[in-house]
């Protein structure tokens, strides 16, 4: 484990890095779009998501790769790695400081490793599989335990929106219906860091639809290994649906994500 850790860790750093230095003052420019024209991608997501498939895959040949901007690779380890070079795509091309790559593994299905580094701030969040979750500066590890319970009409919550119009729709509603019950509602930008952000207390839950594995891999972990619960449909988050909230107030949450018909 520590080695897929190891290796996670030096491949985001060299992907921070290669990401800085590319990326030019103001607005970066966008080299195509996907779902639908908001949908952005440039190519130094591309670029990133290549340097990152390219160093794991010399390091572990055997291993299977699903990255947010290019092909599949299938393997043959049992190792499967979930990449999105940048996370927060659109804050990205803004040069609004949110953005992260994001990185993990799965043995057998099985989560393993995560670690999503802001690349604008450098604020690092790691975890592994019973290990606990981190946030490391430099030296310096910080170990996460997520925010304190708190009752669903004092919970500051943070959500996100999926590029197709008809999807944003569903979701811009189910937000309205959440939003007199709740403290407050935070649309960041990057979900990978709204996991993070949950997993460091700065938030008290988290819901959202349409993400895809890259999006929430290392993050979920990251907030679990907080203590948090992170579910979906039948308790597994997936496309339809990720929720994430402390133990002792996440069926009061799932409760109010379920009337507010996310
Ligand atoms: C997006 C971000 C955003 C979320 C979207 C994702 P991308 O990822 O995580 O917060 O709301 O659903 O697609 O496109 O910036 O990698």
């Amino acid at each position: 484990m520590s080695e897929l850790l190891d290796l996670a860790r030096s491949v985001a750093a060299d992907a921070v890095e290669h990401v800085r230095a590319l990326r030019p003052r103001g607005r970066v420019g966008v080299a195509g779009t996907k779902s639908s024209p908001t949908d952005l991608v440039t190519a130094i997501d591309r670029s990133c998501e290549e340097l990152i498939r390219a160093r794991i895959l010399a390091a572990r040949p055997d291993d299977a790769f699903v990255g947010e901007e290019g092909q599949d690779v299938a393997g043959t380890s049992g190792v499967e790695w979930i990449v999105d070079p940048i996370d927060g795509t659109v804050n990205f091309v803004y040069g609004i400081p949110r953005y992260a790559v994001s990185i993990a593994a799965r043995r057998d299905g099985v989560d393993e490793i995560g670690v999503v580094v802001n690349i604008a701030t450098g604020e690092a969040y790691e975890a592994t599989a019973g290990g606990g979750a981190w946030r490391v500066d430099g030296n310096e590890r910080t170990r996460l335990t997520g925010p304190p319970a708190a009752p669903v009409d004092q919970m500051l919550v943070a959500t996100g929106f999926n590029y197709v119009p008809s999807v944003r729709e569903h979701q811009a509603a189910a937000v309205g219906r959440m939003l007199p019950h709740v403290r407050d509602i935070r649309r960041i930008g990057a979900a990978a860091l709204d996991l993070t952000d949950l997993a460091e207390g700065r938030l008290d839950a988290y819901v959202e639809q349409g993400l895809k594995p890259w999006d929430h891999a290392a993050g979920a972990l990251i907030a679990r290994e907080a203590g948090l619960v992170v579910t979906g449909p039948g308790g597994v988050p997936d496309e339809r649906l990720v929720v994430a909230a402390p133990a002792a107030s996440v069926e009061e949450f799932l409760a109010l994500v379920e009337r507010c018909r996310f």
